[in-house]
């Protein structure tokens, strides 16, 4: 095994943001930081040897082989920079000896307001409206909107994020349904939310929203037949991840009116496209130019984190983990569902 030095961490998909915000909250820990552009993958792995842990972003690969040419290069500890870790393979990590840690809650606040930004985008139109008014464009024709209030919103997943998206569509005077396997949410409960079935949920929502991981249980929650059992015209937005949503029966539902709006800040096959510039290459996903050219579909690069609250929190409690590790006693753990 290479020499390692346990106080050095490793950042791949690092940007300036994150280096900016790693270094300035790092004054309180005085770890060794290496921040690499390159994405985390069995080429690059080699970047990492020496390094006893190493940070990942959500687009890296962390699958066995990765962990397996980590492993050999000394790394013990995985430190996600994310609250998502269906990127990494945990049974690969325990077999290895390798922890894993993430970054539970940072900002909840960042990632529901920027469902809520997306709501009130599509609902009045005002991707549309701005650009038309740069054109000296001063019509209304197409932008047609409607209240939230009195509509029903439907929150898939009422942990740390959907009870704070649910709370701010309350505020709007929506109504609120809810669906989580879990225990519903109090403060929701003292909003007139009503927890249902998901059909039910799916049946009676003007806008559905989602916010439960992506789990083998969820993957394409949103397929082809719940799309068609939801309310025609209905808004689906998804913030939580791409897998959850089965891309390909997106197109069809919009062609037909059964989608009324989509916004999309996750996208099932992101990998290799988010957080970089690709307008000078040809878009090769022919689903996601599908959706691009559509007038009630907007579509961000998996942003809603991205504030500057949430990157400072997201850079403490990722180094607060590793110090965490170091010291014995670590936290935030991510542990492989027994199977
Ligand atoms: P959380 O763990 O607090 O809440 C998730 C909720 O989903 C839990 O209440 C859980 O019971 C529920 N859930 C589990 N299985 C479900 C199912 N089959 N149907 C409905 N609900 C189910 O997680 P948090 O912090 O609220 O984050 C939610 C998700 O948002 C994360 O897993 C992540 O994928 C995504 N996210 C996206 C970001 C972005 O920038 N777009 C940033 C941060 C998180």
């Amino acid at each position: 095994m290479p020499h390692t030095d346990s106080n050095r961490l490793i950042l791949f998909s690092a940007r300036q943001y994150d280096a900016d915000t790693f270094r300035q909250a790092n004054e309180a820990f005085g770890v060794e930081l290496d921040f690499q552009e390159a994405h985390l993958d069995a080429q690059t792995a080699i970047l990492a040897r020496g390094f006893a842990a190493v940070c990942p972003f959500v687009n890296d690969s962390v699958d066995e082989a990765v962990l397996q040419k980590l492993h050999e290069g000394g790394t013990r500890l995985i430190a996600l920079r994310s609250a998502g870790f269906n990127h990494v393979d945990l049974h690969a990590a325990k077999r290895l000896g390798i922890t894993v840690t993430r970054v539970p809650a940072y900002s909840p606040h960042a990632v529901a307001e920027h469902a809520v930004g997306m709501i009130l985008t599509l609902n009045r139109r005002l991707h549309r409206a701005v650009a038309r008014t740069r054109e000296g464009d001063f019509s209304l024709t197409g932008l047609l909107g409607f209240d939230l209030h009195g509509k029903t919103v439907g929150v898939i997943g009422t942990g740390i994020i959907g009870r704070v998206f649910g709370c701010i569509m309350a505020g709007f005077g929506m109504q609120l349904l809810c669906y989580d396997p879990g225990k519903p949410a109090d403060d929701l409960l003292a909003r007139g939310a009503r927890y249902v079935e998901l059909d039910e949920l799916l049946a009676n929502s003007d806008i559905l929203s989602l916010h439960c991981p992506l789990l083998e249980s969820t993957y394409h929650l949103i397929d082809e037949d719940a799309l068609n059992r939801m309310k025609r015209g209905a808004m689906l937005i998804n913030t939580g991840r791409g897998g959850l949503v089965e891309s390909n029966a997106l197109v069809g539902a919009l062609k037909s009116g059964q989608l009324g709006n989509l916004g999309l800040d996750v996208y099932e096959e992101e990998g290799g496209l988010f957080f970089e510039d690709h307008s000078d290459n040809l878009l090769q996903d022919d689903t996601l130019a599908r959706l691009l050219t559509f007038p009630n579909v907007i579509i961000t690069a998996h942003q809603a984190f991205f504030t500057r609250e949430a990157l400072i929190e997201i850079a403490a409690t990722t180094l607060g983990n590793m110090k965490a590790w170091l010291d014995g006693t670590p936290r935030n753990t991510v542990d492989a569902p027994s199977s």
